[in-house]
């Protein structure tokens, strides 16, 4: 049998329609007119791809076209979220190169080296890999906390909160602060600063964790408000720890917002995930001190995150960051982003928030436009919709672009087409439209 070293000709960055496309039409990821035939029969041509043969590797279940990695598929007209995103050629290549020890005895350098990268970019002493966003939060929660009675204070809209089956009681036992901001858009130091509890009357408990998110909603959580945040807890007797649901805060760096050092350097944990806007298959990281990663790593094995041969997950990771953080896409996603929301303008529609980096917010409300209809008018054309939330990643096509303009002409009453606005309200506001997963 074949294994293929494939050194696939990537289309996913490129904004083409891969359904528009015959297979026949791609860059063919096999050698000069071999086909899929040859590559599945040991009889036929063997001299691989690269000239590269493995016969401990078997491909007998090869699929009867280009394979799934090479297209970015139904990602490319899927605006539900940037966790579609569908996970590259590349990320097949560096999977199929990557080390395949054991990472609970801390064996496996593809994981080993991509936690050292990570915590060189974040400027922390070192990092831990986890499966999901989910788990990196509560894990960190987790981490910091001893035992009841304590609270964390938290954005009320925060993924932490309000999308994680409330694991911050039942993991943590601690009783959960949540705080509206005042702006409107983010979360101040005197949010922040009116709602800890720091008092000793033994009635209370008292806020031994601040959790904050960036970005939320698609919002960005200015780095000036994260440093006050910060000066201001660590000043507290006892001093209160910072988590970052860091999830999209590559978003925010590629936005311009700040360094990720600098926003990594108010917090001491930050979790950020690699499968949402950067393309990745699955996976997360924690980075901090050595001393809190060292109990995350403990708790993690608790709660049955440890991995063995986690080299097949983190070399994707490690791509995503590459090819899409460092490439330098995520930029021209925001830009996508602003179009769709001019876009949107321009026809008369009003927007639930500023569009600061991959969502646009319609504000469906304002057009009496319920949810259902919405998803329906794209399914009209094709397209993968979820609510008011429309969330731009680098694999969403021209044409999906085009089919969502003919989605917003559907919807849009002729009287809205006039001059349409960014109204106020915060993601409560698109909530309140219909009951849409913030994933
Ligand atoms: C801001 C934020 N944090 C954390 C998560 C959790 O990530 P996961 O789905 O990998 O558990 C999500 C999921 O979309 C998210 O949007």
């Amino acid at each position: 049998m074949l294994l293929r070293h494939v050194s696939i000709t990537n289309t996913q960055s490129t904004n083409d329609c891969p359904e528009t496309k015959t297979i026949l039409s791609r860059p063919s990821p096999f050698p000069d007119n071999a086909t899929m035939r040859e590559l599945k029969d040991p009889n036929a041509n063997t001299n691989g791809i690269n000239g590269h043969i493995d016969t401990d590797h078997a491909t007998s279940n090869m699929p009867d076209s280009s394979n799934a990695w090479s297209t970015s598929g139904s990602a490319a007209f899927d605006f539900r979220s940037d966790t579609v995103t569908s996970p590259t050629s590349s990320m097949l290549a560096a999977t199929q190169h990557c080390t395949l020890l054991d990472d609970v005895f801390q064996e496996d350098q593809t994981t080993l080296s991509l936690e050292s990268f990570i915590a060189d970019l974040t400027g922390k002493e070192t990092s831990l890999f986890v499966i999901s966003g989910t788990m990196g939060n509560q894990l960190s929660v987790r981490t910091h906390l001893g035992g009841p009675p304590h609270s964390v204070i938290a954005d009320a809209r925060s993924h932490v909160l309000e999308w994680e089956a409330g694991g911050i009681a039942s993991l943590s036992g601690a009783m959960p602060i949540p705080i509206t901001p005042t702006n409107g858009h983010h979360i101040t130091p005197a949010d922040i600063e009116t709602h800890t509890i720091l008092s000793t009357d033994h009635h209370f408990a008292p806020t031994r964790l601040i959790c904050l998110e960036n970005t939320l909603g698609g919002t960005i959580l200015p780095l000036k408000d994260c440093q006050e945040i910060a000066q201001w807890a660590h000043a507290q007797t006892p001093s209160i720890p910072l988590h970052l649901d860091g999830a999209r805060l590559w978003e925010a760096v590629a936005a311009g917002a700040g360094s990720l050092k600098d926003y990594c350097a108010c917090f001491d944990s930050v979790t950020m995930c690699f499968s949402k806007g950067l393309g990745a298959p699955i996976g997360s990281i924690i980075c901090s001190t050595t001393t809190f990663i060292n109990r995350a790593r403990h708790l993690r094995k608790m709660l049955g995150g440890g991995l063995r041969q986690a080299g097949v997950i983190t070399a994707s990771a490690r791509v995503s960051v590459d090819e899409t953080f460092l490439g330098g896409k995520l930029s021209a996603t925001h830009t996508r982003a602003r179009e769709v929301a001019d876009m949107w303008v321009t026809k008369g529609g009003k927007l639930a928030q500023p569009t600061e980096t991959n969502m646009v917010w319609l504000d469906l409300s304002a057009i009496n436009c319920s949810t259902e209809k919405l998803i329906e008018a794209g399914v009209k054309e094709g397209l993968k919709l979820l609510g008011g939330r429309v969330v731009v990643h680098y694999q969403v096509c021209d044409e999906a672009v085009k089919a969502l303009g003919r989605v917003m002409d559907a919807i849009l009453p002729t009287q809205s087409k006039e001059i349409g606005h960014v109204s106020d309200g915060v993601r409560e506001k698109a909530k309140e439209v219909g009951d849409i997963d913030m994933e």
